[in-house]
């Protein structure tokens, strides 16, 4: 664990990061394809048969719990022709291809094969849906398309021993919300972490409860940035209302803990709510924002009444955000702007530009 402010960030940045089809062509091939990304969480798939079609950059992933309680993942491609198998998400007893009939079991192995004599030349019975690597972490499924990054918690850099204490699997969605915005996907990243903007973006909210910067760690590929909120007199009261799952100690309580994760997994953590945005490029000019806001599984009286609030504040600020992303991409795209500065409070992005040069050059 290395606190920054220290050598190896990328202070500037080229704007065709943002604005080259190629960059991101890279960035899917390299970055995306080759890293641990999030699928879903993993209550979405929680019985036997439950599954859920992972769509992002170009690939196509079934996330499914077959008959035995086991999460597995697969290709989403009939191994007859290749057509698509499933979409959406739902329950299903097997797999079937809508195509020419081929059905698969939910461990993924073939089952039947219409009029099989016209197979001869081939053995159905060792044919088996393409598997994608899967594991299950901090209540999130995570895959690996390509398949050969190192196993996730060592990637992690002991974030998950971290986060473990907030029981993050017990979180439930107050509101789950798909935004298609126009913009880069990294910059809404980047504005997640930046506190540089606050002053002005967030003069009315934000910046009137909290002037001290966030204090940043990273952890290998990843950061963290810690943020003390604003004391208030009967916190400490309502925090032990708050918190069924802990015990937690007074920094978990009373700071905001916001990790990046490369490449694009962002959350904020309290003990008593949870603020999940993953971005995903669509091209290099929009992007897909998915937002949830949680709270912890069984929460009433004050608990729920306090997720409720902090969820209808964090609407209000996401929404100051997307105004000003739009501005920014509509800015970078003229070009005019060759190399972009980073700040100090700009260092999150700072560190994630060197990573993605790590990773795009590699
Ligand atoms: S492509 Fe699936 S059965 Fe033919
Ligand atoms: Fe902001």
């Amino acid at each position: 664990m290395t606190r920054l402010r220290a050598p190896g960030l990328m202070r500037s940045v080229p704007g065709t990061r943002y604005t080259d089809a190629s960059f991101l062509a890279l960035e899917k091939e390299r970055v995306f394809r080759r890293s641990w990304v999030v699928a879903c969480p993993a209550w979405r798939v929680a019985k036997a048969g439950d599954f859920f079609c992972f769509e992002q950059f170009d690939a196509s992933v079934i996330v499914l719990r077959d008959g035995q309680g086991e999460l597995r993942a697969f290709q989403n491609t009939c191994l007859h022709r290749g057509s698509k198998l499933l979409e959406g998400g739902g329950n299903v007893q097997e797999i079937r291809c809508r195509y020419h009939g081929w059905r698969y079991r939910l461990d993924g192995t073939l089952d039947q094969v219409p009029r099989p004599e016209g197979f001869e030349h081939i053995d159905c019975s060792k044919m088996h849906l393409h598997n994608v690597r899967l594991e299950v972490l901090l209540g999130f499924v995570w895959i690996n398309v390509e398949g050969n990054a190192p196993p996730l918690r060592d990637t992690l850099g002991g974030i998950a021993e971290e986060l473990a204490p907030y029981r993050l699997e017990e979180m439930r969605p107050i509101q789950e919300k798909v935004f298609k915005l126009p913009t880069n996907w990294k910059a809404v990243l980047e504005n997640a972490t930046d506190f540089y903007h606050v002053p002005f973006v967030h003069a009315a909210t934000i910046s009137r409860h909290v002037n001290v910067g966030p204090v940043m760690t990273s952890y290998g590929d990843h950061t963290r940035q810690t943020l003390e909120i604003a004391p208030y007199g009967f916190r400490k009261w309502l925090d032990d209302k708050c918190s069924r799952a802990g015990p937690y100690t007074a920094a978990q309580t009373s700071t905001l803990h916001k990790y990046l994760l490369f490449p694009n997994f962002l959350i904020n953590v309290l003990p008593y709510h949870l603020t999940v945005m993953q971005v995903w490029p669509i091209d290099q000019h929009t992007c897909e924002l998915h937002y949830a806001f949680c709270r912890r599984q069984g929460a009433r009286g004050l608990e729920l009444a306090r997720a409720l609030a902090t969820w209808g504040a964090s609407r209000y600020i996401l929404r100051e955000d997307l105004h000003i992303l739009k501005a920014f991409q509509e800015g970078v795209r003229t070009d005019a702007v060759r190399m972009q500065r980073l700040h100090d409070e700009e260092e999150a992005a700072a560190h994630f530009h060197a990573v993605l040069s790590r990773w795009t050059e590699g």
